[in-house]
């Protein structure tokens, strides 16, 4: 930071010696980290300042400097709105005295991006981190949405820890179709399984595609984008209320304004993200998570922020603050309705008002004040869509983690989303040992499977595919979706939608390209699930498994890239248990740039 405290507007200082007027008692006005860059009559002040100059105001550069990390892009269509989301942030900025900076980071869309968006979050999260780093600003309003956008914005500016508010861009509308809702992602997963099955023709499928995306917005489930909404502001990193504001409803631009000003008041008053993601309130967003029936990937987002700020988390945390949380949430993918509808219920903070005393009361938000506070006077609407602690909508709904000897460092199942008949469950094999060989064979009509048989899809974790992408949820055969099959345990070291549903085992580590068993498993192996024992076993004797590993097949069998990001990222990726960030970006760097090469 500039030494001594304040400094006199440049531009005044100059005006004053020009007029030959004594020199002044420097003013004293809040120390800044932009005044690195813009304070001081020095040619690099100079330079520093003279390009910004573009109209802006004299005394512009003795105020707070709020960059707008800005995710809109017509290639994230959940985010595109944010451009006009931004110019309501500006106006709460200029209004309190900031000075707002457009400040474009990369983005992601979850449909269109390949070969899976999980690849780029850290990519994303390191040049938003060094773009934050690199820049004379003070704060920083993060404008994200689609699912991967919150968790790297909020990685990113752990890492930096400068004052950071998260405004999530909110889901679209409910589609309807033949009368009924629609819901992004649940429903297509539906619609296909029942085109395979023959119950639905492939005409009326596509006719449902222009009926799914009816608004601006991200998905409408309770899928990862909104989860990480919810999660962000249970984290306490967004203006409480906001999260499930539909992005086509007035309130977001209104409140948008709001949080403009509030990021110049964090500049002021220094608070910043290491003040308020806590170990306290990664407990309330764990309490949270299950009460909503959220995406099973907050688990890996929340895993990784907290690593960025060196807090001890770990998938324990979730199983043991998270699992006698009930269910309150009615929405699809485990039950019925769709955000817009949560959000006429009461949104977030109804729900988190039945679970007030599961929270910590000590977690602060970005306001300074905590989050509980903001609980006292919520009420539930619609008791159907937002259910009262008395009449959960399923009694216990965290998630849980499984260990045993096919994940010793641990795999997690959300029974929110599990068929309750399959959640002990003990059968055969049938394994896949990529993407590419299970689009192959998983519906020839000679595979060997049953509705007991465990299907084991492997090679999808972090490094294996690489990216660790959703397919966890793998199609079950279509000669068994055809005898009225719906559900089968399936077991993967990838990750799944949150839109999806089923008894699906996921983010297994140590994955098959880690050398986890997984890679090791047979068809017809017997696996034992027991998700009240916590255990997930491969029944093989250990001689069995040693003449497997020699020659080692695993590790060798998967992807290798020799270049680019790629390679970076499988050198470096850490184990879903870990976030699967990479292994040098855990801890924070701080704001603090040493140089300067002007
Ligand atoms: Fe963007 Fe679902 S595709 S949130």
């Amino acid at each position: 930071m500039a030494a001594g405290g304040g400094f006199l507007p440049a531009r005044q200082q100059l005006d004053d010696e020009a007029e030959g007027l004594p020199s002044r008692q420097w003013i004293q006005v809040t120390e800044q980290r932009s005044s690195q860059w813009y304070a001081g009559n020095d040619r690099n002040a100079y330079l520093h300042r003279a390009w910004m100059r573009r109209g802006i105001p004299s005394d512009a550069f003795d105020r707070p400097q709020i960059a707008l990390a800005n995710t809109a892009s017509d290639l994230t269509p959940c985010n595109a709105h944010l451009n006009e989301v931004a110019e309501s942030v500006k106006m709460g900025v200029y209004e309190a005295g900031g000075i707002p900076l457009n400040l474009p980071v990369v983005s992601l869309g979850e449909t269109q991006v390949r070969p899976t968006a999980m690849l780029w979050r850290n990519m994303a999260a390191m040049a938003i981190e060094e773009m934050l780093r690199a820049n004379p600003i003070d704060g920083v309003v993060l404008l994200g949405g689609c699912d991967k956008t919150i968790p790297s914005l909020l990685m990113a500016a752990a890492s930096v820890d400068i004052p950071a508010v998260v405004i999530p861009g909110g889901p679209m509308l409910n589609g309807t179709f033949r009368g009924v809702p629609l819901g992004c992602g649940t429903d297509v997963w539906k619609l296909s399984e029942e085109v395979r099955a023959g119950k639905l023709s492939e005409k009326l499928f596509l006719k449902s595609e222009s009926s799914m995306i009816r608004s601006r917005g991200h998905c409408n489930t309770m899928g990862t984008a909104s989860t990480m909404a919810i999660m962000a502001e249970a984290l306490g990193t967004v203006m409480p209320g906001l999260a499930g504001t539909p992005a086509p409803d007035s309130r977001l631009l209104e409140t948008a304004h709001e949080t403009g000003k509030l990021a110049v008041e964090m500049v002021r008053e220094q608070r910043r993200p290491s003040d308020i993601i806590t170990k306290e309130s990664f407990h309330n967003a764990i309490v949270a998570l299950a009460a909503i029936g959220g995406s099973t990937n907050a688990v890996v987002h929340l895993l990784a922020i907290a690593g960025r700020l060196g807090i001890d988390l770990s998938l324990d945390d979730f199983d043991r603050i998270g699992a006698d949380v009930p269910l309150l949430v009615n929405l699809q993918p485990a039950g019925k309705y769709l955000m817009e509808d949560l959000f006429r219920a009461g949104g977030p903070l109804a729900v988190l008002q039945q679970v007030k005393d599961l929270l910590d009361p000590t977690a602060v938000t970005v306001t300074g004040r905590t989050l509980v506070s903001y609980l006292e006077d919520q009420e539930i609407w619609d008791r159907d869509v937002i259910r009262v602690r008395e009449e959960p909508l399923i009694e216990e709904a965290g998630i849980s983690v499984l260990y045993g000897n096919l994940a010793e460092t641990g795999a997690i199942i959300k029974p929110a989303a599990a068929s309750p008949e399959l959640l002990q469950h003990r059968g055969r094999a049938v394994v896949f040992d990529s993407v590419e060989d299970l689009h192959e064979r998983i519906d020839d009509p000679d595979l060997d499977v049953d509705a007991t048989s465990v299907l084991v899809l492997r090679g999808c974790g972090p490094k294996g595919y690489p990216g660790m992408p959703e397919v966890a949820n793998l199609p079950l055969p279509k000669k068994l979706l055809e005898q009225g099959v719906r559900d089968m345990v399936r077991i993967c070291d990838g990750r799944m939608s949150g839109t999806a549903y089923g008894t699906v085992v996921l983010h297994v580590t140590p994955e098959a390209a880690a050398g986890g068993l997984l890679g090791l498993v047979e068809d017809g192996d017997e696996i034992v699930l027991d998700v009240e024992g916590r255990r997930l076993e491969l029944n093989v004797p250990e001689e069995e498994l040693q003449r497997r590993r020699v020659p080692d097949t695993t590790a060798g069998a998967f992807a290798a890239p020799s270049r680019g990001w790629e390679k970076l990222y499988v050198e470096h990726v850490q184990q879903a248990d870990r976030g699967a960030d990479l292994d040098f970006l855990v801890g924070a760097t701080g704001p603090d740039v040493a140089r300067e090469s002007h």
